[in-house]
């Protein structure tokens, strides 16, 4: 079946089965690998992309789903929020294996698109389906609130 999607803002059209999920079409038919493979069933945030700038699991999204819509992966992530949170995850050298963090970037970001100042409970509540086995968890929270500043004082936030 062909199916066609927008992603990273080019418009990208597939030969593969409706059901295939998302992350496998993003990962292995369109090379960007940027989006992680954790455990495929929604438990762990590690495939997090924007489905029309909501975070979305794509290991469980059918490819059938996302059909016209606008999908943004890690390799994509260019709004103001996404910039000031990969900005402040260098400040602050939040990664440390790294596997877990292209899905922590993307939900950071869909958090402060929509709200652009979290207090704590905000970060915690919108990052608790991220997991990182390094236990990041303190410099995330410290790096999205870092974001909100920089956001701030730009005048986007
Ligand atoms: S790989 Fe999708 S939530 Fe874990
Ligand atoms: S940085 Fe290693 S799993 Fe999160």
């Amino acid at each position: 079946m062909s199916i066609e999607l927008t992603v990273n803002g080019q418009v990208r059209r597939l030969e593969a089965e409706p059901d295939m999920p998302l992350l496998w079409a993003l990962r292995d038919h369109l090379a960007l690998t940027g989006t992680k493979f954790g455990c495929g069933m929604s438990l762990c945030g590690a495939c997090t992309v924007h489905v029309e700038g909501q975070p979305t699991r794509s290991c469980i999204t059918p490819l059938a789903a996302v059909a016209g819509k606008h999908i943004t992966t890690i390799e994509g992530l260019a709004t103001a929020a996404g910039r000031a949170v990969q900005r402040a995850w260098i400040e602050l050298n939040v990664p440390q294996c790294g596997y877990c963090q292209s899905g922590q970037i993307m939900s950071a970001a869909a958090l402060l698109s929509s709200k652009p100042h979290p207090s704590d409970a905000d970060i915690d509540g919108a990052m608790a389906g991220n997991i990182c086995r390094c236990a990041t968890y303190v410099r995330i929270r410290q790096a999205i609130h870092r974001a909100a500043e920089t956001l701030a004082a730009s005048g986007a936030g």
